[in-house]
């Protein structure tokens, strides 16, 4: 890793958010917590996940300027968001990272990022 360098550099660009997000969502589409909330169409859940996820590791604002502000506690309201929900879901992430090889401090620095968010979108008890 280089510290020196974004998150989005250091997983190498495009390519590095694009092969986390194809190990991730099977996971998620897997999870019995999770896959009850997606749609059956994966491909545009991935789409919008590779524009956020690019931007919020430090790349090219591609969600924005498509979308405008994330919101994205918002856009989860009409999705019941549990603290399990939020575990499982940063539990998907977790294997996802290890499956395309992600090295620590690298993976640990990703997850934490990710923790904050996950949380902050719990909305159900
Ligand atoms: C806490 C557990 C989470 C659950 C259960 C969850 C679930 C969902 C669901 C069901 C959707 C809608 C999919 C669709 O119908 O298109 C969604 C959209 C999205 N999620 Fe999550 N999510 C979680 C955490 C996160 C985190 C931590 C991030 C990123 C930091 C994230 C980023 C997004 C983005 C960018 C979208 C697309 C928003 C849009 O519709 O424009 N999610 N999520």
């Amino acid at each position: 890793m280089n510290p020196g360098l974004s998150i989005y550099d250091n997983l190498g660009g495009a390519e590095g958010i694009r092969a986390i997000i194809e190990a991730f969502y099977p996971r998620v589409y897997k999870d019995p917590l999770l896959s009850p909330l997606f749609p059956e169409d994966m491909e545009p859940v991935k789409e919008k996940q590779f524009m956020f996820l690019s931007q919020f590791f430090g790349g090219p604002s591609l969600f924005s300027d498509a979308y405008g502000h994330p919101m994205l506690r918002a856009r989860h309201m009409k999705f019941p968001v549990t603290e399990e929900r939020a575990e499982a879901w940063l539990s998907c992430m977790a294997g996802a990272l290890t499956d395309v090889g992600i090295e620590e401090p690298l993976r640990s620095i990703i997850l934490n990022r990710l923790s904050g968010p996950a949380h902050h979108f719990v909305n159900t008890p």
